[in-house]
């Protein structure tokens, strides 16, 4: 499992983002932006950041060191704002964090850093293919440029089809493969430009994934995220059902984007 981290103290919300992630400290003197399990959209999107995050990494992109933060309620005492203690005291227990990225500047779609010919942009076009990520639009890119690089955030809208799960779709036949025919549309994704580079990306790529590095992906995942639906009554079960439609999904292509002729 990820690590686990105790928060020390709230310092702020992060007005901007959508999921009211604010920025913690944590026990280890680290400073975080959490995702709070209280925020409304349930631990799935928790779970979908995770995975996606950490396949992320197993391809070679530079995205935030994640943890699972530990939050105790009596923190919600020393906060003055009701919205915001509300969400603490919601999110007792495991939420995520991700690395502060401080001195970060969110990538306008345009700078040179996401021009170069380094294969990260093609490779960020593969990974939201893959994982179903519609949040990387020109008005929302969720890439950060730290450092001089790239860094992917932000992943909690992938992995869709875990929506349909506590509704039985996992039950239905065929649900695996549903989701590996379910093609993908780039067309506005702030990285579109790349779309001719995927078939390098594509090989590359392949070749770093599997069954067993996802099953090694879903191992991070905190098991009290991992609630059970019809289908998949423990944690272990539920990563088994993860595992199967990434692995269903890797064993086709009708998900990447036609390539442009050359
Ligand atoms: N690890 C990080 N380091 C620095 N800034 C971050 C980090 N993660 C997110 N942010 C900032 O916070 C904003 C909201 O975070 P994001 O993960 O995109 O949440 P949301 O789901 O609310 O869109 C981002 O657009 C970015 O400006
Ligand atoms: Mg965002």
């Amino acid at each position: 499992m990820i690590e686990t981290v105790a928060v020390t103290r709230y310092v702020t919300p992060l007005r901007e983002g959508g999921s009211l992630p604010g920025i913690v400290e944590g026990a280890d003197l680290g400073t975080y932006v959490c995702k709070f399990r209280g925020a409304g959209q349930g631990p799935r999107v928790l779970v979908a950041e995770v995975v996606v995050g950490e396949l992320a990494r197993r391809i070679g992109l530079r995205t935030p060191r994640l943890v699972a933060l530990d939050l105790d309620p009596e923190i919600a005492r020393y906060e003055a704002d009701e919205e915001v203690q509300d969400l603490l005291n919601a999110s007792a227990g495991l939420n995520l964090g991700a690395d502060f990225l401080g001195g970060s500047f969110g990538y306008d779609g345009l700078s040179e850093v996401g021009q170069s010919d380094d294969g990260v942009a093609a490779k960020i076009l593969w990974l939201d293919a893959f994982t179903a990520n519609v949040d990387r639009s020109w008005r929302n890119p969720n890439l950060l440029v730290w450092h001089g690089r790239l860094w992917v955030i932000d992943h909690g809208a992938s992995l869709y089809f875990h929506h349909g799960w506590p509704g039985g779709s996992l039950e239905r036949d065929g649900a695996a493969a549903r989701f590996a025919d379910q093609p993908w549309k780039p067309d506005d994704h702030v990285l579109l430009s790349h779309t001719v580079e995927l078939p390098r990306a594509d090989r590359e790529i392949s070749a770093l994934l599997s069954k067993d590095v996802f099953a090694e992906v879903l191992d991070e995942v905190p098991d009290v995220w991992l609630e059970p639906v019809p289908g998949a009554d423990t944690p272990d079960a539920v990563r088994a059902a993860y595992v199967a439609f990434l692995t269903a999904r890797l064993g086709t292509r009708q998900w990447l984007p036609e390539v442009a002729a050359p």
